[in-house]
């Protein structure tokens, strides 16, 4: 294992922007954070990074960035449930097509999100009608304050809309070395969500197997979302706000349109890219830093903003959408 200084971390995360780490680390096994926590690198600052796909660097970063490359993906049948097991390093979307390739159903809505196994159950990634946390059965996780490993079940993870424990109360303390799913043979397939049925007719799909499922999934994102191997982003830069009953139906009084979808407790989700775009902001650009003219959630770098003009941007936002709609946005990307 190699400890490198003074990397560039430009190409290992997808809004592309340039920061420097002071020290750069890859690690391919148990053995090798073993070995990092004897070295105290856990005793410095550090940072676990995946695919860099959901960061934001506004700054370079003084201290060890840990990039996790562990590789495998092994499964057994049970009955009729199927528990798949992948390492960390894994890419997510190349699980989801393990899965689809042996005809495990559960995975194939979350088909083309970017970014890796490990970073799925952190901030219990999900779209079109799926969440991880359907599918989570637990996570081996080593313990950066004792040495020790630890596995988490689906309770103990604290799985909400876009949260987990593991960004609360155990915040960079955990970091994650594999995940295993439980699926189940007789899943319901799920095409519930409005633009995969609509795009499953025009394609005279009747009966979609999974992999019809992923491809039309692949095919929405693709065509809503920037592809950040050309423009650089982070997929939503905020989450969706959730907000109570009552309130939303004040706002709603004033702004019939306002999309919202009922919660459970009383609660509303709104959604943020509605209520951006109503302030003016849909494809709007401040210098390098462009809103994205499909999806207004989404902030993209032109070329060459740097992490601050894209905090900076974000700021404005969210004073905007509090002004008019007195609803605070909380970013879903993590700012380093
Ligand atoms: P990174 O960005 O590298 O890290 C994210 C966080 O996870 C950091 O806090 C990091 O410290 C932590 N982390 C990473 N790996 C580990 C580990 N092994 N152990 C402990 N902590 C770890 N997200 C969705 O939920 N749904 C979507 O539909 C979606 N669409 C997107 C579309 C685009 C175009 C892009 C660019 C992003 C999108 N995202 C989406 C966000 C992103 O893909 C997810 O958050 C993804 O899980 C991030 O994975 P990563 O490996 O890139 O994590
Ligand atoms: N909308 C607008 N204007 C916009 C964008 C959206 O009016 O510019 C409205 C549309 O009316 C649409 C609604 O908002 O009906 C929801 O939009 P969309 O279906 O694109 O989903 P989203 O709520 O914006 C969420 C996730 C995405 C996920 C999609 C699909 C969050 C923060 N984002 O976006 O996840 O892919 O649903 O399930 O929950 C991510 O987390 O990075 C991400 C991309």
């Amino acid at each position: 294992m190699d400890i490198q200084n003074n990397i560039s971390l430009q190409e290992l995360n997808t809004f592309g922007i340039y920061a420097a780490a002071k020290q750069f680390v890859e690690v391919k096994s148990e053995n090798d954070l073993f070995a990092l926590y004897q070295n105290h690198i856990f005793q410095e600052k550090f940072f676990i990074l995946g695919g860099g796909s959901n960061v934001l660097f506004t700054k370079d970063f003084e201290g060890t960035i840990v990039k996790i490359a562990n590789k495998g993906i092994q499964h057994f049948i049970e009955g009729s449930n199927i528990f798949v097991t992948a390492a960390a390093g894994e890419v997510w979307n190349d699980l989801v097509w393990y899965c689809i390739d042996h005809n495990f159903p559960g995975l194939e809505n979350m088909a083309l999100i970017p970014g890796t196994v490990g970073a799925s159950p952190i901030q219990n990634i999900g779209a079109y009608g799926a969440e991880l946390m359907m599918f989570f059965y637990s996570c081996r996780a080593f313990d950066t304050y004792t040495g020790e490993f630890q596995t988490f079940s689906n309770k103990d993870c604290a799985f909400t809309y876009r949260d987990s424990i593991f960004k609360s109360k155990y915040k960079g303390r955990f970091i994650i070395v594999s995940v295993t799913y439980k699926l189940h043979v007789h899943q319901q397939k799920n095409t519930s969500y409005g633009a995969i049925e609509k795009e499953l007719e025009k394609r005279k799909i009747t009966n979609p197997t999974i992999k019809d499922i992923a491809e039309v999934v692949s095919h929405i994102r693709v065509e809503k979302l920037p592809d950040p191997s050309t423009v650089g982003n982070a997929g939503s830069f905020f989450k969706n706000p959730v907000i109570p009953t009552a309130q939303f139906e004040a706002l709603q009084a004033v702004y019939p349109t306002i999309v919202n979808y009922p919660m459970e407790n009383n609660q509303i989700k709104l959604a943020a890219g509605w209520l951006i775009e109503q302030c003016g902001w849909k494809g709007k650009e401040i210098g390098e830093v462009a809103v994205w003219k499909n999806q207004a959630l989404v902030l993209t770098n032109k070329g060459k903003a740097s992490g601050q003009e894209i905090f900076q941007v974000s700021d404005f936002i969210i004073q905007d959408v509090q002004a008019k709609f007195q609803v605070t946005l909380e970013r879903e990307v993590n700012i380093l």
